[in-house]
């Protein structure tokens, strides 16, 4: 680091030479100017939770501003994204019935496959990627088949295969195995190619902790485990060494791209992830992550909108491309108004505050 004499004329030229690294923020123009991350609507995939049902537009409790939503709604919901600039969703589907073979999963008039038909008949153009997982359909809540009380990796891969390739046939784009199965990407992709699928992508949930911030989801997705918990093979938060095997492993047996979950305590895991991996990184900014904002926003303890956007740009700051989140929409809106501040001379706020003139 070079230092200059500091250019007081003002009797302080006693002062050490130091850099003045504050000329670069001194106006809303310049911080722009020299601004490293920007976010963008293209950085967001909502998540949409569908229920069975007509006209269900249900707000889920401890994520205010979410819904579950029943087929009927999706084409409005799908306008309003798209004006949003948003062009990707990830489907959750809440079946009718749940069963412990999670039937509902692979049907092909299943939830989550007419939901998809119903997507893309609406705007072909919309991306429409599914979570494929098992917990939401298991009357357990497991995310595969239980022998003796245990999840049954082997036994898991074939349902995880055969609701992939439903959803590819009901038009997905993209699916996204969520399970943390070992070797589910590879059975996963070989199914998807025998069935003639050969070009969906499939987006792995590579780097999936084991997380008390999935709670409010659970809630949403009504697929809390009866019992027990997901420790035996979502990852242990302790470690970050092992997010890299889990990844280097999808991307071996075939995955496109890869999703780190969740983001906002993982942003190590993330910045690793991009540096190591050339294949496009997604956070999932989870749904206890969005809890924790809007509690504390509706109690008046912080400013929601700068914590928002605040926290969006350190997920992509640590090298996520992508950032699924439960705060597009208002994101979105936010980033327009800035923008279309941007575009008058009406001095910004923050510059009265630090122009010092
Ligand atoms: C599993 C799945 C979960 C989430 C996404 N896919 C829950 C879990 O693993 O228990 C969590 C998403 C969130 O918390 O927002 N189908």
């Amino acid at each position: 680091m070079s230092f200059e004499s500091n250019g007081q004329t003002d009797g302080t030229s006693a002062l050490p030479a130091f850099r003045r690294t504050r000329r670069t923020r001194r106006s809303a123009g310049l911080r722009r100017l020299v601004r490293e991350t920007a976010l963008s609507s293209d950085d967001f995939i909502y998540p949409l939770f569908i229920v069975p049902g007509e006209g269900v537009r249900h707000e889920i409790s401890s994520m205010p501003g979410q819904f579950q939503l029943s087929l009927d709604h999706l084409p409005d919901e799908v306008d309003e994204l798209r004006s949003l600039g948003i062009g990707s969703v990830l489907l959750f589907g809440i079946p009718a019935e749940k069963d412990a073979q999670a039937t509902g999963a692979f049907a092909p008039d299943g939830i989550v496959q007419q939901a998809v038909q119903t997507i893309k008949a609406h705007d072909p153009e919309m991306v429409v990627i599914t979570d494929v997982c098992a917990c939401e359909y298991t009357d357990h809540g497991h995310c595969g088949i239980l022998v003796n009380g245990e999840v049954d990796n082997d036994r898991t891969l074939p349902l995880l295969a055969a609701t992939a390739v439903s959803h590819a046939r009901a038009g997905a784009d993209v699916v996204a195995p969520s399970d943390m199965m070992d070797g589910r990407v590879a059975a996963i992709r070989q199914s998807l190619d025998e069935a003639g699928f050969p070009s969906v992508p499939v987006l792995s949930y590579a780097a999936k902790y084991a997380s008390a911030f999935y709670g409010p989801f659970r809630e949403a997705a009504e697929s809390t485990p009866a019992f027990g918990d997901r420790r035996s093979h979502q990852m242990d938060p302790a470690n970050a060494r092992e997010a890299m095997t889990e990844i280097a492993i999808d991307l071996d047996e075939g995955a496109d791209f890869v999703i780190v979950k969740p983001a906002l305590a993982y942003l190590d895991i993330i910045r690793q992830a991009r540096d190591r991996f050339d294949v496009p990184i997604i956070a999932y900014n989870v749904s206890g992550e969005y809890a924790m904002i809007k509690a504390a926003a509706r109690l008046g303890w912080i400013d929601e909108r700068r914590v928002t956007l605040e926290t969006l740009t350190a997920i992509k700051r640590a090298g996520a491309g992508r950032i699924i989140t439960y705060h597009a929409k208002e994101a979105a809106r936010w980033l327009a108004a800035e923008r279309e501040a941007a575009a008058t001379r009406e001095p910004q706020p923050s510059v009265l505050a630090h122009s010092g003139s």
